[in-house]
């Protein structure tokens, strides 16, 4: 009998969520699916193994997380991949995405990756909102590490993307596969 065959789903704006799923669906041999063309509801997706949604992180909106709010994920293993640039151990202990998800937060294993932002490539709007959140975390007396990282790098082209961080997500494929 084969396998079930997983489902790989992304949103992107400037492509380092993109990077991340194509390296993704590459490995496990599936051809990843845009969110925006993804069918409304689960059981028009292809494949019934396990889904992976990638979604980058706008200041909290988090597309993916959005999507699947209403979803109906009993059948099947649902996995969500945060890509932003806040430090990881914070992304990861905050979990701002379980707020997103709602009911289905228990139905959806999350992970946060780190992601790229190169400051000189960003449209007016997302430059603005960065500089209105620096300003007003430079004013701020007792900024915490994640803080203290947005003031540091503010205006610098960061790339902190690396695919060695897909491990855990493709282990947890492999055990949701079977
Ligand atoms: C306006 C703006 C707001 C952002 N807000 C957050 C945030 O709240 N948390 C976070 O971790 N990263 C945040 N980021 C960083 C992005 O999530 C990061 O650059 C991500 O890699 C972008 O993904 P993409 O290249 O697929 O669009 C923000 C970036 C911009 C430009």
């Amino acid at each position: 009998m084969s396998t079930p065959e997983p489902t790989v789903i992304f949103d992107t704006v400037y492509g380092s969520t993109e990077h991340y799923a194509r390296t993704f669906a590459q490995h496990l041999g599936v051809a990843p699916v845009v969110l925006s063309d993804a069918p409304p509801s689960i059981d028009q997706i292809p494949g019934t193994g396990p889904l992976v949604v990638f979604s980058p992180n706008y200041a909290s909106q988090i597309s993916g997380a959005k999507w699947l709010r209403d979803k109906d994920l009993d059948s099947r293993p649902t996995a969500l991949v945060v890509v932003g640039m806040s430090v990881s151990s914070w992304a990861r202990s905050r979990d701002g995405a379980a707020k997103v998800l709602g009911d289905n937060a228990d139905k959806v294993t999350r992970f946060y990756l780190p992601g790229r932002l190169n400051h000189s490539q960003l449209s007016r709007i997302h430059r603005g909102a960065l500089w209105s959140l620096n300003q007003m975390l430079r004013r701020k007396s007792n900024r915490n590490e994640n803080e203290e990282q947005i003031v540091h790098e503010y205006g610098r082209d960061i790339d902190r993307v690396d695919d060695a961080e897909l491990g855990p997500v493709e282990q947890w494929v492999h055990r949701h596969r079977a």
